[in-house]
């Protein structure tokens, strides 16, 4: 049967909505709409109170424009999914707000959808390979995760990050390279710009000797490499070799990032004896990570999927999917829907 969804994102910094119809578990995009709060970059970081404040003044005309854009009227709707976890609570707020109002004024059923399951179903709009069963690797400024997913709504967290996500230590780098926020791409434009990497920093949490059960065999942590790179440029600023130094750095840190995360998704793979690999996250946008983990996988004939930037970032496209499959499975809000900052994700498996 052929569903048709909107899909309410504001969990973050970007107000965004997506209409999304096709079979459950067979999305297909008919529009999405972004509205990125620039305002955070004078910050240097996500202000919570201005983000909720954006949302509200850019819900509704962007819920309108993806209605518009997708040609379609409120009647044509099956339901309105919504992020209700993890997230900024008063950001989350207005959608989860909003949604509840449009579900009252349009009889429409509001689905609630846990931000994380939506990264795993942003790669599905794009790519229908990119389904269950895969080993998933999601990589955002605010988590880091590595799950095997064994079908749509049956997930296993294998490991996480102990402290810093793999964005944050993107973009703490940056700050100390002097780099814009968010960090992320321009660390990987001036490490692309590096030939021969003369800088090294040690991969974090990657024991030769690892076994499975061990606490590090999967868990990630970066604060470490993020100290490692402080010591390095404090001792560049002190010779004088700051200016000339900045790409060598930004290279080693990136190095010894990804190369951590292609340990450890390697393992996953070879342990679950799985054959693709799905990327989410805004980190997955970084080429040489996407490139590296292909590159460690084909001889075992792994596929490896990742989204594209606008679908690997935050929006409301992989909501309204990943709401889709919730719809079919007969989830529905109750009137008592809330946000909440943080919440395991449906379906984990122990
Ligand atoms: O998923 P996302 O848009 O928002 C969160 O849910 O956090 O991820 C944002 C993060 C930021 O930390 C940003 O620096 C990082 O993704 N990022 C990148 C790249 N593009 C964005 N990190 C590394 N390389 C990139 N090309
Ligand atoms: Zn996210």
């Amino acid at each position: 049967m052929s569903v048709c969804v909107l899909g309410i994102e504001t969990s973050c910094d970007e107000t965004s909505a997506a209409v999304v119809s096709g079979e459950a578990t067979h999305p297909q995009l008919r529009s999405l709409v972004i509205l990125s709060q620039d305002v955070h970059r004078l910050f240097g970081g996500v202000v919570p109170e201005i983000a909720s404040r954006q949302h509200l003044t850019g819900i509704v005309p962007t819920v309108r424009s993806a209605m518009d854009e997708a040609g379609v009227t409120w009647n044509d709707l099956d339901a309105i999914a919504v992020t209700y976890a993890p997230g900024l609570v008063g950001a989350l707020l207005v959608g989860t707000s909003y949604a509840k109002a449009l579900g009252l004024a349009t009889g429409k059923p509001v689905v609630p959808v846990h931000h994380m399951e939506g990264h795993l179903f942003a790669t599905l709009l794009e790519h229908a390979d990119a389904a269950p069963p895969f080993t998933a690797l999601l990589v955002s400024g605010g988590h880091t995760m590595l799950l095997d997913v064994s079908d749509w709504g049956s997930y296993r967290l294998l490991g996480q990050t102990r402290d810093d996500a793999a964005g944050e230590a993107f973009d703490k780098v940056a700050k100390l390279l002097g780099l814009p926020y968010p960090g992320g791409k321009h660390i990987e434009a001036m490490a692309a710009s590096v030939n021969s990497p003369t800088i090294r920093f040690a991969k974090p949490m990657v024991r030769a000797n690892a076994q499975l059960g061990d606490d590090d065999f999967y868990d990630l942590s970066f604060s470490g490499l993020k100290t490692a790179v402080l010591l390095a440029v404090r001792d560049a600023e002190k010779s004088g070799t700051l200016d000339a130094s900045r790409p060598a750095i930004a290279r080693g840190f990136q190095d010894a990032l990804i190369g951590t995360l292609v340990e450890k998704v390697e393992r996953a793979v070879r342990v679950h004896r799985r054959k693709r690999v799905v990327l989410g996250g805004g980190v997955a946008c970084n080429v040489a990570l996407q490139q590296a983990i292909a590159d460690r996988l084909a001889a075992r004939g792994v596929s490896v999927f990742a989204p594209t930037p606008r679908l690997a970032t935050d929006n409301a496209a992989m909501i309204a999917a990943a709401g889709m499959f919730r719809y079919a499975a007969g989830t529905r809000a109750e009137a008592s829907l809330t946000a909440h900052a943080s919440l395991p994700i449906p379906g984990l498996e122990s």
